[in-house]
């Protein structure tokens, strides 16, 4: 081997390294590339639910009624008793309508009211009127006990509920105590 084709080998490879070189080059830039997209991506993805969830997980949830009920209002709730009144006298002693007198309703067992007629699913429901209770039934009173007498659509509003079961409560000569309630100031 002379000195000229010795040249052609070192040339040969250096050109070899230099390939290689040059092509791990383009993969560190591919794959420097690949890893800063991958990067940036997911903290994108990360911060846009968390962002849109505060929110709606606020508007799904909203006050509890034990909530509602701590800052329910005894006016407001005489008030929308206008719409049980063709049914329920709430006087102590007050007699029957088509439904049975309301005084000292919370508290007291379902479809235990002396002298009034129930239906049987309202007398085989078993319990007392607790608020919680009290609340689902007027929710939807054909929902809560099945075949009830009380044809009545039930009140859809939670607020509405509140009141009128605040409004129920006072009707007592010693008003049960209220559910304790976590954070109060959550109700505004
Ligand atoms: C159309 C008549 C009617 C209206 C209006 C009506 N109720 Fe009644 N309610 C009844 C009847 C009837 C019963 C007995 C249900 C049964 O025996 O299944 C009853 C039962 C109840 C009971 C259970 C009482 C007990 O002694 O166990 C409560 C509480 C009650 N009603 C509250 C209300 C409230 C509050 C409203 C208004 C938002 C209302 N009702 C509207 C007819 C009515």
């Amino acid at each position: 081997m002379n000195s000229f084709e010795l040249n052609k080998v070192v040339m040969a490879l250096l050109l070899t390294v230099l390939i290689v070189m040059g092509i791990n080059g383009l993969v560190g830039v591919v794959f420097d590339h690949e890893e800063m997209s991958s990067n940036a991506f997911p903290i994108e993805i990360a911060a846009a639910p968390a962002e849109g969830a505060a929110p709606k997980a606020v508007v799904e949830q909203g006050p509890t009624f034990g909530e509602l009920l701590a800052t329910a209002s005894v006016e407001k709730g005489q008030k929308i008793f206008k719409k049980c009144k063709a049914c329920h006298t709430t006087d102590n002693g007050g007699k029957n309508l088509v439904g049975p007198n309301l005084w000292n309703v919370v508290g007291r067992p379902k479809g235990s009211f002396d002298g009034y007629r129930y239906s049987d699913g309202m007398k085989s429901h078993g319990g007392d009127w607790t608020f919680e209770d009290l609340n689902t039934f007027l929710t939807k009173p054909g929902k809560f006990i099945a075949k009830t007498k009380m044809s009545f659509a039930g009140l859809k509003k939670p607020a509405d509920r509140a009141a009128i079961i605040a409004y129920l409560r006072s009707l007592s000569d010693a008003p049960a105590d209220l559910p304790a309630v976590a954070a109060p100031e959550a109700a505004e």
